[in-house]
């Protein structure tokens, strides 16, 4: 990769091998990042190198084993870079985020009494509510909703705060909506959260593709993310401070030995997908060529430049949708911090008909549904949910200002 280019889109696009794929005579627009983004071939690579050359099962003494061993170490050392976690000890991998999830909030239910409080959020994927929920369910705890303010895709941080009290064990919230964009006030929230006495779980899948995750900074206890929305294999990755890792009931078998992040990951684990997820994170950390710093100190600088990247092309787009007659954004109000994923629907088409014909005329491709923030879409878009949810358009860093404009020329072309 050089160092001198104009976008970083233009710098990464020649690695995509999906980005060549043709679809009604024009390349391949992907705006489903969101739900899932494309990857990189030194990713494929990896993956590949790993079930060629080194497939294994952990920890024994012979020589693939041993290279297992190390692959995984590095990966889980570039997960660690990539959430600013203290030790690779505190990365766990697992199935995908939702199922994390699942295995994390059994762990604290376990310490949970009949009466204690868990607040979530109406914003959220019901991948960070539904866990929660279950646990109201198995252990009497009692489930509290941060609600929208109203009509818009924004936490009442006001009624949030109103609601955290001595019972509040658990506060779980995303770092930004998946289908609207809207970046929440996880710091703010993690400190009331922690005056309270309770602990923070953050779902981070939808902002890890466009911004540096510092599970410090945040004040998360617990973090979760899919490295296959960051350009890398179907795999999630959560994080888990260390002293919790210790405290908490995570289920395991009897004859494992509960050190490092084994306290809770158990079973062979997808070595592949981890092998891949760590060569996603490098693959963004050597974005930008330079040599310099740490791997995060690397990939920060290609975050930072993304996000900048992302925040112009992103107003091209908005203001591009805004200017269509026949379109209703569900969008934060004007100045909201927000990720670059934009959710509307077309008056008098269904999602999913827009989705297939976006696909089907331009090679252009959209989500359409309540990408399973049910709560969030059903509120604010009631009529366009009766009739099979809202169509969703994300950027990620292979976007391009020419794939942005057919997205809106296309949208324009269905009246
Ligand atoms: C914000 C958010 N949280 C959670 C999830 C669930 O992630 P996974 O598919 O890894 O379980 C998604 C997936 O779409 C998401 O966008």
């Amino acid at each position: 990769m050089s160092t001198t280019f104009d976008t970083l889109a233009a710098l990464v696009r020649p690695d995509f091998p999906a980005l060549r794929r043709v679809l009604s005579g024009a390349p391949v627009a992907y705006f489903d990042g969101p739900g899932g983004t494309q990857v990189p071939q030194p990713v494929v690579d990896a993956v590949s190198d790993y079930l060629l050359n080194h497939n294994a099962n952990d920890g024994w003494a012979y020589r693939t084993s041993v290279e297992t061993d190390i692959a995984l170490r590095r990966a889980r050392a570039a997960a660690a870079a990539f959430l600013n976690a203290a030790s690779p000890d505190e990365v766990l991998f697992g199935a995908n985020m939702t199922t994390l999830t699942f295995h994390i909030a059994r762990a604290i239910g376990r310490s949970l009494s009949p009466g204690d409080e868990i607040v979530v959020t109406d914003l959220d994927h019901h991948a960070d509510i539904d866990p929660w929920v279950a646990l109201a369910r198995d252990y009497g705890a009692v489930i509290k909703h941060v609600p929208l303010l109203e009509n818009t895709p924004l936490l009442d941080i006001d009624a949030y705060e109103a609601l955290l009290g001595p019972r509040t064990r658990l506060v779980a919230v995303g770092l930004s909506s998946n289908a609207f964009g809207t970046i929440n006030p996880v710091a703010r929230m993690a400190a009331a959260a922690h005056r309270a006495g309770a602990l923070v779980f953050v779902d981070a899948v939808h902002a890890a593709a466009h911004a540096t995750i510092d599970v410090a900074t945040l004040g998360a206890d617990m973090l979760a993310f899919s490295a296959y929305k960051v350009y890398g294999p179907h795999v999630g990755v959560a994080y888990c401070r260390d002293a919790l890792l210790d405290r908490l009931d995570f289920p395991r078998l009897a004859p494992q030995t509960p050190k490092g992040s084994r306290r809770a990951e158990s079973g062979t684990l997808n070595h592949e997908g981890i092998v891949g997820a760590g060569a996603a994170i490098e693959y963004l950390a050597a974005a930008l060529g330079s040599p310099e710093g740490s791997l995060r100190d690397r990939l920060a600088a290609t975050m930072t430049r993304l996000a900048h990247e992302e925040e112009a092309l992103f107003d091209e787009l908005t203001r591009g949708l805004r200017a269509l007659p026949n379109v209703t954004l569900y969008e934060p109000p004007p100045g909201t911090p927000r990720h670059p994923t934009v959710a509307f629907s077309i008056q008098g088409h269904r999602a999913q008909d827009v989705a297939a014909r976006l696909s089907g005329e331009r090679g252009v491709f959209v989500s359409h549904g309540n990408f399973y923030a049910a709560t969030a879409v059903a509120k604010l878009a009631p009529e366009a949910s009766a009739v099979g949810g809202i169509v969703r358009a994300g950027l990620a860093i292979y976007s391009t200002p020419e794939e942005v404009a057919r997205l809106i020329e296309g949208i324009a072309g269905i009246d």
